[in-house]
């Protein structure tokens, strides 16, 4: 059966340890706690914009974030430094394995887009960037509904956007309370774990299917169809 599957990108299909090298000339040994503070504390305030109903672009979450994260950890840096790890935001790698397994899940049939909380333009720059853009069927961003993941909302949006059925829609995320909110919301979701010592939240919800990287998808989504 055809599926359309809805890729989240930052942790995905972007690998945002990217930054790291950047960090690491800067901070050196401090370059890891400090990437995964920044990261953190960019999606709290998504989510809490979220709450709050006052959407901003998402690069804005990102560039208060690395603000907050330099406060907390006592660390400074110059414009130049903030221009650069700022940059770097927008142009991060895809995982290695992304161009081949794409491909794969395109000629078995099914519609991929790139869904993401990033702005349309960010989206577009990665996946030019990364060279995959002509894998996809179409890219949405949340921006168009001035809400970011994991409200229904984005969901809606994107099942609306693709005119088709929640049931028959997979999210396929790194991030585990995305495919929460795609599973809450009534789609299918897979779980990309891509290190074993990462937890699911223990919440009520189990992804539809698991997998280590994104060449167990095709199989996975053959073991799901009806
Ligand atoms: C995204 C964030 C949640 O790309 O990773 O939507």
């Amino acid at each position: 059966m055809k599926q359309i599957l809805a890729f989240d990108v930052y942790g995905t299909l972007i690998d945002t340890n990217g930054v790291f090298k950047h960090l690491q000339q800067m901070l050196g040994e401090g370059a890891h706690s400090f990437m995964e503070q920044w990261r953190e504390k960019q999606l709290e305030y998504s989510f809490r914009r979220g709450l709050m109903d006052r959407h901003v672009d998402f690069s804005i979450c990102t560039r208060q974030a690395l603000q907050y994260t330099c406060s907390r950890l006592d660390v400074q840096l110059n414009d130049d430094h903030v221009d650069e790890l700022m940059k770097a935001y927008t142009a991060l790698p895809a995982f290695p394995e992304v161009e081949k397994a794409l491909t794969a899940c395109r000629d078995d049939g099914h519609k991929l887009y790139a869904f993401s909380n990033g702005s349309l333009s960010a989206i577009r720059q990665l996946m030019d960037h990364a060279g995959i853009t002509g894998l996809f069927d179409g890219m949405i961003s949340t921006e168009d509904v001035a809400m970011f993941k994991p409200s229904p909302v984005v969901y809606r949006h994107f099942i609306e956007s693709t005119d088709t059925d929640k049931e028959s829609a997979w999210l396929i995320s790194g991030n585990s309370f995305d495919v929460i909110g795609a599973l809450s919301y009534g789609m299918q979701a897979a779980w990309v774990q891509r290190s074993p010592d990462l937890l699911f939240d223990p919440w009520e919800y189990t992804p539809t299917a698991i997998i280590q990287d994104l060449t167990e998808l095709p199989d996975a989504l053959r073991d799901h169809s009806a």
